[in-house]
């Protein structure tokens, strides 16, 4: 089984903190690793694994290359991207370079900006699946939804495959809010934690029936690809001509070979200021503070203060983010909002 880890997102929604430069994989957000540190480390211990494949823009590789290092882990190749074309053309990238090694191994899909808090429970979700990823199935890890979020995959699950994996009946990616809320108040949908198993040649044999023409730039983007060092430099001009498509929507939702086991293992993407607030440990009036903040009177806060004291009086609800070059100010609801911000601020800038 080779891990194969998305980093080239650009975790637009937690700005100021996560940049261009040094997106939210590469930051420690919760705790003392980095998020891709803790997504190799929570592999450690699972059985028949291999080095990692690392997918990530030319701009980080070596963030992401020392990031794994200073952990003692090595890749066993780190592709790199001239410029984001979503994860259906990445996780290309990876299936075909395992298969020019001569061997069809398992691909273990891994975003790099999650976090799990029952380490054991996600690798026993990644064995039961190993059975059905052998059959041929491509895999999607199911999560109990708690709230009609619309940011997530959406799984209908079918027929039973065992005790707690099914075929999928159908996958909805990104639903609106009538659709996510109906989905939830049904209990048939299992959220889509966006971690994959699958074979490398069932990938793109499914990429190459629905998106023939994603298929074909990333085939032409590896034919020419350099090597430097550690690095696998895709060539540029293939990959730019390539679509820019989620996985989620050029093959999930398309395919009739994919099954979902269910994972109980306290999986959380975290996506927005939100999220964050809601994983990690608070005070006792709910705000959670990071570096150097005083805060008085103040309830359901996230103040993070990188560079300088932050102080905070009489407030609720706030999310405030101080660093170097840029401050945010924002209602602690309106957090999703913050990308929207950003891409703005790009167009203006
Ligand atoms: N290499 C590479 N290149 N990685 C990318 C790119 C790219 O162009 N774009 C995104 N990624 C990485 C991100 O860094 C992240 O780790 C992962 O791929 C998923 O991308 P997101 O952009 O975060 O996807 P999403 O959150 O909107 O949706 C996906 O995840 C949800 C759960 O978190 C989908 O799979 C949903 O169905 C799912 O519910
Ligand atoms: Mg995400």
């Amino acid at each position: 089984m080779v891990p194969v880890i998305l980093c080239g997102g650009t975790g637009s929604r937690l700005w100021p903190l996560s940049r261009e430069a040094y997106p939210k994989q590469f930051l420690p957000l919760i705790g003392g690793e980095t998020m891709l540190q803790a997504t190799v480390r929570r592999l450690e211990g699972l059985q028949r694994l291999q080095a990692p494949i690392l997918v990530c823009n030319e701009e980080h590789r070596f963030a992401a290359a020392e990031q794994l290092q200073e952990i003692g882990h090595g890749a066993q190749s780190i592709l790199l991207e001239p410029c984001a074309r979503n994860t259906a053309p990445a996780i290309a990238l990876a299936a075909l370079t395992a298969l020019e090694c001569g061997e069809d191994p398992l691909l273990l899909v891994l975003p790099a900006d999650h976090t799990v808090a029952d380490v054991p429970a996600f690798q026993s979700a990644v064995q039961a699946a190993a059975a059905l990823a052998e059959q041929g199935y491509l895999v999607t890890f199911g999560v109990a939804p708690t709230r009609a979020e619309t940011g997530y995959g959406y799984i209908r699950r079918g027929e039973a495959l065992g005790d707690r994996a099914w075929k999928v009946m159908a996958f909805v990616e990104k639903p609106d809010d009538d659709t996510a809320k109906s989905y939830l108040a049904g209990g048939e949908h299992a959220w889509n934690s966006g971690i994959f198993l699958l074979r490398a040649s069932r990938y793109l044999e499914e990429l190459g029936q629905h998106r023939g023409d994603i298929l074909a730039a990333c085939r032409s983007a590896c034919a020419h690809a350099a090597r430097d060092l550690d690095f696998t430099r895709v060539d540029k001009t293939a990959f730019a001509a390539c679509a820019d498509e989620s996985v989620d929507y050029a093959v999930m939702e398309c395919t009739e070979t994919a099954a979902v086991v269910s994972m109980d293992a306290g999986w959380s993407d975290v996506g927005s200021w939100l999220g964050l607030w809601e994983l990690a440990e608070r005070d006792a009036d709910d705000n959670l503070l990071q570096g150097d903040v005083l805060l008085e009177d103040s309830e359901g806060c996230l103040v993070r203060a990188e560079n300088r004291l932050v102080s905070l009086l009489g407030v609720k609800d706030l999310v405030v983010v101080d660093t170097d070059d840029a401050l945010l100010i924002a209602g602690k609801q309106r957090v999703q909002e913050v990308k929207k911000l950003v891409h703005n601020l790009k167009r203006s800038g």
